[in-house]
């Protein structure tokens, strides 16, 4: 049997996608009813970190003792990995002692190298390309606030980065409208860009790709990675802090998201993210649903 892994959104379908986002949604309550659901007794995730994180480290391992199993933190400060053992010999290790794996990593390349050498499923925990599973739990948001994201239209405002890539590909698979506003010489992946639909638009104006949104979106002008940019980027981005004036220009029931980690003043105001259209604290509470959800996908304990 093949391995099924999750290292971009492009692995689901649509309708496994929104299989994937009701099934988060019913988690979330047999959560809230305290309902006792154990179904990965005695299996281990392992989590390959390469870079920094609360919530997905937490809602993944949270996820895992909720579930009745158990999970293993592996940065590379104290594996082999961080010494130099080839991904792939790594990969092939883990793979026969853990059940699944994620990883949080730079390269893309990496995570693909090391599924293609993996005997259990791998999920992508973000990588410079892609953030996959923060698609799963903003999107899940969406629908509880708001119903099906089909026909809606939704603002990137901001880097063209892992999480913009990712909303791309969620555009194209749950049917939404994206309108993507960067400085130049910030815009999206071109090859991301180039399997994207005709549903993906891009602006330099924020002001012009949130008319109309009924969903504004933004993150850092530095991810991790590029902190020595932070200077450079600041001035590129000067016009693109989500502020009142650009939510104003949304529908007036739009929401506002953002991955976080936040900073207040730079990507968005204090009044944006702490103010009434901001959904930051369900989108990151459901972190721990949407992934639950992943986790039985994977596993094969959900169609
Ligand atoms: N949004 C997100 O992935 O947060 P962390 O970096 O804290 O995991
Ligand atoms: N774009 C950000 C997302 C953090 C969750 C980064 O890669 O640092």
């Amino acid at each position: 049997m093949t391995v099924r892994h999750f290292l971009t959104l492009r692995d689901l379908s649509s309708e496994q996608f929104r299989r994937l986002i009701r099934r988060a949604i019913e988690l979330k309550a047999m959560r809230a009813a305290n309902t006792l659901y154990e179904p990965l007794k005695n299996k281990t995730l392992g989590m390959v970190f390469e870079k920094s994180s609360t919530r997905t480290r937490v809602s993944f391992e949270t996820a895992m003792y909720q579930f009745g199993g158990n999970a293993i933190f592996l940065s590379p400060r104290d594996t082999q990995l961080g010494r130099g053992e080839p991904v792939e010999d790594t990969a092939r290790v883990l793979s026969r002692m853990v059940d699944i794996i994620m990883i949080r990593t730079y390269e893309h390349e990496k995570i693909e190298t090391f599924s293609a050498h993996s005997r259990v499923p791998v999920i992508n925990a973000l990588t410079d390309l892609h953030h996959p599973c923060q698609l799963l739990a903003d999107m899940q948001t969406f629908f509880e606030h708001r119903g099906d994201i089909q026909g809606k239209t939704v603002a990137w405002i901001g880097d063209g980065n892992n999480m913009c890539n990712s909303y791309i590909e969620a555009a194209d698979l749950l049917g939404f409208t994206l309108n993507i506003a960067a400085p130049k010489g910030y815009e999206p992946n071109t090859d991301v860009l180039a399997t994207a639909g005709k549903q993906i638009h891009i602006y330099q104006d924020p002001f012009k790709a949130a008319t109309g949104a009924d969903l504004v979106v933004t993150d850092v002008w530095a991810s991790m990675g590029q902190e020595e940019e932070q200077q450079q980027r600041a001035a590129a981005f000067a016009d693109f802090c989500v502020d009142e004036r650009i939510m104003a220009c949304a529908n007036k029931e739009a929401l506002f998201m953002h991955c976080l980690p936040a900073h207040r003043g730079e990507e968005v105001s204090a009044a944006v993210i702490d103010g009434p259209s901001s959904v930051v604290w369900d989108e990151a509470e459901n972190r721990l649903h949407s992934q639950k959800a992943l986790l039985e996908f994977l596993m094969g304990l959900a169609g």
